[in-house]
């Protein structure tokens, strides 16, 4: 898997945010934050996020405006200075796997669409719940979706980042928080973008391209 620095270098950093404005992205965009901010629902206590892998900081402010003090920390220093041309929420550049914070630091620890690009997920996971006092809120391209079955069946393209991903299905996704919190862990899930037109009783079935998570592991804190 292609690493996050790489990838995300001036070139995708200088582009990244105009796909947001586009009509699929504006699709995205606002189903992703409505099942998110559902997601945040989970979390009435929270006061503060960190999103890791905040990326041009896109969601980073948008979990600002929900009422958290939100810090975006990315290892990407093209992605970290579009962030600086957009606004100033704060940042931290530093690796998922070695978050500069103390255990507790946060209320919360968000990744959206960024998993995906990381090569030792869990390992990122168990690091983010060291630092997380209440949970994880999570956003993931799914591999089961319509976009994930077709990256499977005709292979990549490698003309987008994307490409390089490797997407999650919401059970597997499920399985590796339970398997960093344990098996008790309170596990909560949404999807957005499911294919136009699909039935309503079938919206339990996760085929939506993104799937949001959050992991809830101290609800009284
Ligand atoms: C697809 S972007 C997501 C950006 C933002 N969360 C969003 O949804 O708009 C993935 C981000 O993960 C970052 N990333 C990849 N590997 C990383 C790592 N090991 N530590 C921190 N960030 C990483 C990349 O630099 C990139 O900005």
């Amino acid at each position: 898997m292609a690493s996050g620095p790489k990838l995300f270098g001036e070139r995708v950093a200088l582009q990244y945010e105009s796909w947001y404005a586009t009509a699929q992205g504006r699709r995205a965009d606002a189903e992703e934050k409505d099942a998110l901010g559902s997601l945040l629902e989970c979390f009435p206590r929270a006061r503060s996020v960190l999103e890791v892998g905040c990326g041009t900081g896109h969601f980073t402010r948008w979990l600002g405006h929900q009422g958290l003090g939100a810090v975006g920390l990315d290892i990407s220093l093209a992605m970290l200075a579009q962030v600086q041309v957009l606004d100033g929420v704060p940042l931290v550049r530093s690796d998922a796997l070695r978050l500069p914070f103390a255990d507790g630091a946060f209320d919360l620890v968000a990744f959206i669409t960024t998993l995906e690009f990381l090569e030792r997920p869990r390992n990122a996971l168990a690091e983010a719940l060291r630092v997380a006092r209440q949970g994880l809120l999570l956003g993931v391209l799914n591999r089961w979706s319509p976009l994930g079955l077709l990256r499977r069946i005709v292979g990549l393209q490698r003309s987008t980042v994307y490409d390089t991903a490797r997407f999650f299905g919401s059970a597997e996704l499920r399985r590796l928080l339970r398997s960093v919190a344990g098996e008790e862990a309170r596990v909560v899930w949404r999807q957005a973008l499911l294919p136009r037109g699909w039935p309503r009783a079938l919206g339990q079935i996760p085929w939506g391209g993104f799937i949001g998570m959050a992991l809830v592991v101290d609800s009284a804190r």
